[in-house]
């Protein structure tokens, strides 16, 4: 049924890493390796966002991921029913993961409207054997397990990668301004989902292969590194989504933040840039990258 006659609106946005490890370290049946746990400080801060999804109850969770990166414009998942295994290309030792996921059509045709109308290159992604790439899969993973919410993915065009990151980040900014537009228009109660690691330098190899989930081994890559994203974190703990955005170039150059992929400044731009304070869950480093995961939640912000 259409809900286009109600006017939609974005509940709650999620800064929601990917790393494969979470989802091999919780063992749900849908992942084909086993392990004997791993990363809990980052798993169990992912159980604060699964409560407030079941709470809010939204029509659909929508993710921008850095690891569908596409060529040409930006994309959306535009097929009904996807299924099919992801495979992490760096770590398919730990992540082969059977997903079914539902799409949001109505929705997912409304962005790919709107971009266009706000001047992007936009295409509808119409492959029914499309396989979806794991850092959409994780982060709705981690999010909502129970995969009973429509979903609708976004890919991270390369614009930061083939031209710079001014001109990657006001890509983003317009793409979220649209996929506000999109949520309004179709009378969706949204939630988002960007899915990125901070710091992104990481080790060259695991540093224990037998056992990737040796927490012995599970430190920061480096104090620096470190250093940065407790910069940026306490910005976001603030709301000083000001000074965050000024420092934002120099932390991407410094800590070869994976944010350069633009999935925050995308969903910050579609909340229209909210100056609450973030709610942070947890932080934990994964090869030696650093993640948090944050809420930041308008549906519950005045009570
Ligand atoms: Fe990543």
């Amino acid at each position: 049924m259409s809900q286009s006659q109600t006017k939609g609106e974005i509940l709650a946005g999620f800064l929601a890493p990917h790393p494969p490890h979470l989802v091999y370290g919780e063992n749900p049946p849908q992942n084909e390796p086993r392990s004997r746990g791993g990363w809990e400080g980052l798993r169990w801060a992912y159980d604060n966002c699964r409560a407030t999804i079941k709470r809010l109850k939204p029509d659909v969770i929508l993710v921008h991921s850095p690891h569908w990166q596409t060529i040409v414009g930006h994309h959306v998942l535009h097929v009904p029913q996807l299924q099919g295994v992801s495979v992490d290309p760096i770590f398919p030792h730990l992540f082969r993961y059977h997903f079914k996921l539902d799409v949001d059509m109505e929705l997912s045709a409304a962005i790919h409207d709107e971009a266009r109308e706000g001047g992007l290159v936009a295409k509808k992604m119409t492959n029914p054997n499309f396989r979806v790439d794991y850092g959409t899969i994780v982060s709705l993973h981690m999010l909502n397990p129970d995969w009973d919410i429509p979903v609708v993915g976004i890919s991270a065009n390369n614009s930061p990668y083939f031209y710079d990151d001014n001109v990657g980040q006001e890509q983003m900014l317009k793409l979220g301004e649209a996929t506000a537009r999109a949520i309004a228009k179709t009378g969706r109660r949204a939630v988002l989902a960007a899915s990125n690691t901070l710091s992104h330098l990481h080790f060259p190899a695991e540093p224990n292969p037998g056992l990737p989930e040796d927490m012995s081994k599970e430190v920061v890559m480096s104090q620096g590194q470190y250093e940065w994203d407790v910069r940026v974190i306490n910005l976001l703990r603030a709301g000083k989504l000001d000074e965050f955005f000024s420092i934002l170039p120099q932390f991407m150059r410094e800590a070869f933040a994976e944010v350069k992929a633009g999935s925050l400044t995308w969903m910050l731009a579609a909340m229209g840039m909210p100056k609450i304070p973030a709610k942070h869950y947890g932080y934990g480093t994964v090869i030696g990258t650093g993640n948090a995961v944050m809420e930041w939640n308008l549906a519950e912000v005045t009570r």
